[in-house]
């Protein structure tokens, strides 16, 4: 009885117009063009909404690329505003990731060029301009990332773009009434899938591969099909999994990736929906029916409580099932890929994250701080030694969960609210959704290949309009010279480079709580309550200075010569 009135809510609420699914095109090494580009999209004929896009004026071609390929990508802004195309997920270094220090100005082209070192799995790119990235990414930019390599190709999975293996970017976007597209909105109650809204597809009666991604700014989707039907997770964001997880639902934060297959083989003739549960979603998830916990909490999220899709079940995708292809895959492997997961105890360090809101108790809107702090282009918040294996672990203390996103590694979950995790999110990921009222996630993840002195990583929240309000950090792998000459570890502290011209890292064994500089007269230089790991001593004249490290029950005083 449940069931049919769920169906029928689906049906009800949701039929309409339908659109064909649109399907991104495909480009593919050693040479990439994209020409980002403003333009008009037809979501609500006859109206024009302005967009952006790669090589269109929606969205973005999907980039097909080998493992130990060597690419080199081109990247043309013909937008009227400056802004920047990451990688999401792909482990490239600094200067190639596309973060919000490599800006490419409108008219001026930006050229990463790197050997593609993932292992076969969904990524994807996406502007990350600085206080920006909801606004180019609401507008359209976004585009798929599938890495083949050969433990995949060995495998029997659907491999055919667009005949037995089809992209999902699963988005929702808010407009106004001249139907122009919202920027930092809660009032997202336009679902699409790949830019086509309402769509329907056909599948072929086999196996199909669907790589779905969460390229929302911040709906969290329960992701199952209309008939309850089992399908396999057969993998996350850092790729193939070591064996498929038969499932009903995946739940899919903004950020996220899931590579499942459906076995559509005894189904020719008959119509389908991929679903979004959200009245299955908990409590203090955005898409949730109660959005956050505690007093006031409902409340005070602007818009929330009148958007639609909050709490209810809604529409993804219509699919029609027809006949097979030829040489049609019918089964599903019962082993994917082989990988070592990182153990805790092996880790160098444990860094600990707090999330808090800057506004009031209950308040969504933010802004969401991590380590107390706002994100700041000049303030580089940890420096890890190249290879250090690190247990990030993190508190939640807001009222709304979070999705946080590493650039650089992808990590293995240890636990979630102390539970280590079920199967789905055991593999790897660039994203874990963080419970909200003191929930807490530790992953554990190596930080190999790249050094740089210079430019940092991002890590962040991956509800966009958090992240462009300052719930982001950065951080800088150090080329093995600067680790070198370390201070010896005196009560909990050890400093380094010794002597320095630029940048004073700080590694405790405590968590910090003041920094306070002293130069070689006992004169105060610097009193700072910020958790840094780092400091930027470039201001400072030469000399010798005192640094005193306190914590709550720790008071710790180093010396070192400024170059
Ligand atoms: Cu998907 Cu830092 O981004
Ligand atoms: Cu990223
Ligand atoms: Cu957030």
């Amino acid at each position: 009885m449940k069931k049919l009135l769920l169906l029928f809510l689906i049906a009800s609420t949701f039929a309409s117009a339908q659109n064909p699914l649109a399907i991104p095109p495909t480009l593919t090494g050693p040479n990439i063009n994209l020409t980002l580009q403003d333009g008009t999209t037809q979501f609500f004929p006859p109206a024009f909404t302005n967009t952006m896009g790669a090589n269109g004026s929606l969205l973005g071609p999907t980039l097909i690329l080998q493992k130990d390929s060597f690419i080199s990508i081109t990247v043309d802004n013909q937008l009227t505003d400056t802004t920047t195309i990451h990688w999401h997920g792909m482990h490239v270094a600094p200067i190639n990731d596309g973060g919000p220090h490599s800006v490419i100005a409108p008219g001026t082209t930006w050229n990463p060029q790197f050997t593609v070192m993932d292992k076969a799995g969904a990524n994807w790119y996406h502007p990350h301009l600085h206080m920006q990235t909801d606004k180019h990414v609401s507008k359209g930019i976004a585009g798929m990332i599938l890495v083949r390599d050969a433990e995949e190709a060995s495998l029997n999975l659907p491999l055919t773009y667009g005949v037995d293996e089809f992209p999902l970017v699963l988005q929702t976007k808010g407009f106004d009434a001249a139907k122009q597209i919202l920027v930092h909105t809660e009032s997202d109650s336009t679902v699409m899938v790949n830019g086509t809204i309402d769509p329907v597809v056909d599948f072929p009666a086999q196996v199909v591969r669907l790589r779905v991604l969460n390229g929302s700014s911040q709906r969290l989707y329960e992701v199952g099909f209309s008939d309850n039907r089992t399908f396999s997770l057969i993998g996350t964001d850092g790729g193939l999994l070591t064996a498929p997880v038969n499932l009903t639902r995946y739940r899919m934060s903004p950020g996220q990736r899931a590579d499942i297959l459906v076995d559509l083989s005894s189904d020719l003739g008959q119509n389908i929906q991929l679903v979004s549960y959200a009245s299955e979603l908990p409590n203090a998830v955005y898409g949730a029916t109660q959005p956050g916990m505690g007093a006031g909490a409902t409340a005070s999220l602007v818009g929330y409580t009148s958007n639609p899709l909050n709490g209810n079940d809604f529409q993804l995708l219509d699919i029609n099932v027809v006949a097979q292809t030829a040489n049609p895959i019918l089964t599903i492997p019962s082993t994917l890929a082989s990988y070592s997961p990182l153990l805790e105890g092996t880790e160098n360090i444990t860094r600990n994250l707090t999330f808090t809101s800057a506004g009031p108790m209950g308040d969504l809107t933010g802004p969401f701080l991590i380590n107390n702090a706002t994100f700041d282009m000049a303030v580089i918040n940890y420096t890890i030694p190249l290879n250090n294996i690190e247990i990030w672990s993190f508190t939640n203390s807001t009222p709304i969960a979070h999705p946080f996103h590493i650039h650089d590694v992808q990590f293995f979950i240890l636990d979630i609210n102390g539970n280590p995790p079920p199967p789905e999110l055991q593999g790897l990921n660039d994203v874990v959704l963080v419970p909200a009222g003191n929930g807490t996630v530790r992953f554990i993840a190596q930080f190999n290949d790249f050094a740089d002195d210079s430019i940092p990583f991002m890590y962040h929240c991956h509800m966009l309009t958090h992240e462009d309000m300052g719930m982001m950090g950065q951080f800088i792998i150090a080329t093995p010279t600067g680790i070198d000459n370390k201070n010896p570890n005196i009560g909990g502290l050890s400093i380094y480079p010794n002597p320095a011209n630029e940048l004073l890292n700080i590694e405790t064994d405590f968590q910090i709580e003041k920094i306070i500089l002293y130069d070689a007269t006992g004169k105060v230089v610097l009193s700072s309550n910020q958790k840094v790991n780092t400091l930027n001593i470039s201001a400072l004249n030469k000399g010798l200075y005192l640094i005193n490290i306190q914590g709550f029950e720790t008071n710790v005083t180093q010396r070192f010569l400024k170059q």
